[in-house]
């Protein structure tokens, strides 16, 4: 299989994930729940958990690292503690259901500070626009769909200056970008574990600047057992239940795998690969990229579209060729319009530290076939 769609999730792991998840399988039980050795063990790789993630995105303290179930558990989380009914809240052009899904149950006043693709100039002035009067912002820092690195750390700003608190989604950056959420300022991080950090699936990570963040769970967390409320403090007031620790286990190798490549060195090479693709695809007549000018302005992700074919299909012929790719409009219905490809989606190919120059050549190859048959048979 040739795995494409590291954007959903990463399918190759490094082998310490894997020993990571057996070994807590086999000897790690409930964290704060007993004084046993089990529990116990358990209990420090938790903390050395929060401390390893803590400090690769800037934590103010590991108690405020918060783990969760998926980015979209810690979005939810973030939205439903800032935002109310009615509550004006500013979003990117970019936004994932992830986002927009909560706020429109929430029934907020949504309003996006739509900008062109790849126009950082233009994103920053519509968050600027839109910003009076709002009660929260939140904006991802890459789009799955397009691998646009959004400009953070003056929308951050922005938001600092108007005084008002940002949601940062790193979805399809955390593990690829570098983040600091002490220098943006931002109210809460949201992060997948098992896209770029290269975790197990099931885990997700929630930073929180302040304590002051709404449960959307409640339950047994092993302290203040004899109050019917939630504690007041972080991670336990929003960590109800037993943690997934063979999960954790997995993330935490997956972060330590990461810093020992070294961030740097996995974006150029993610980087490189997506610069192979455009390389081999740019000149194919009926192909259209959705390519950047700038190259730090697009991650491993890049997005096409085939003339006279749907996406689906030409995804469909990929897939039985054993290349994975996602096709359609990604759970990012708004990024789609924003860039004018709602009506006909996009083929979405997302690299990862794990993929080699030989696998998108042979990606190319056969969607080169593709654009000039129809078809790959
Ligand atoms: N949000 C994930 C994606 O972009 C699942 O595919």
């Amino acid at each position: 299989m040739i795995w494409l769609d590291s954007a959903a999730t990463s399918f190759r792991k490094p082998a310490e994930v894997r020993r990571a998840v057996w070994r807590a399988m086999e000897c790690l039980s409930s964290p704060g729940r007993g004084g046993y050795t089990s529990a116990m063990e358990a209990a420090e790789l938790l903390f050395e958990a929060r401390c390893e993630i803590g400090d690769m995105f800037g934590a103010a303290s590991p108690e405020k690292v918060v783990f969760t179930s998926s980015a979209t558990h810690s979005l939810n989380i973030a939205v439903k503690s800032l935002v109310g009914r009615g509550d004006k809240v500013v979003v990117s052009g970019y936004e994932h259901n992830a986002v927009v899904r909560p706020l429109h149950a929430i029934g907020a006043d949504v309003r996006t500070a739509s900008s062109p693709l790849f126009d950082p100039e233009a994103a920053i002035e519509a968050f600027r626009r839109e910003l009076p009067g709002a009660k929260a912002a939140v904006c991802c820092h890459v789009s799955n769909v397009f691998g646009y690195v959004l400009p953070l750390d003056e929308i951050a700003t922005a938001c600092r200056e108007e005084g008002i608190p940002l949601i940062v989604d790193a979805s399809q950056s955390a593990g690829v970008l570098p983040l600091d959420m002490e220098a943006l300022g931002c109210a809460f991080l949201a992060m997948p574990g098992h896209k770029g950090l290269l975790g197990p699936q099931g885990t997700g990570v929630l930073l929180c600047a302040g304590e002051d963040a709404a449960p959307i769970l409640e339950g047994g967390t092993g302290s203040e057992s004899e109050s019917p409320d939630m504690p007041l403090f972080l991670p336990d007031r929003l960590e109800a239940g037993t943690h997934n620790m063979p999960g954790i286990a997995g993330l935490l190798a997956g972060v330590r795998w990461i810093k020992k490549q070294g961030l740097a060195a996995i974006r150029e090479k993610e980087k490189r690969l997506r610069r192979v693709l455009c390389r081999e695809l740019r000149q194919t007549e009926g192909v259209t990229l959705y390519e950047a000018t700038e190259d730090d302005l697009q991650t491993g992700v890049l997005s096409l579209s085939l003339s006279g074919m749907d996406c689906e299909t030409a995804a469909d012929q990929l897939g039985k060729r054993g290349i994975a790719v996602r096709a359609g409009l990604h759970c990012a219905p708004l990024a789609h319009r924003t860039a004018g490809t709602f009506e006909s989606g996009t083929v979405r190919m997302s690299v990862s530290p794990f993929t080699t120059e030989r696998e998108v050549l042979t990606a190319a190859a056969d969607i080169r076939l593709i654009a000039a048959n129809g078809s790959l048979v």
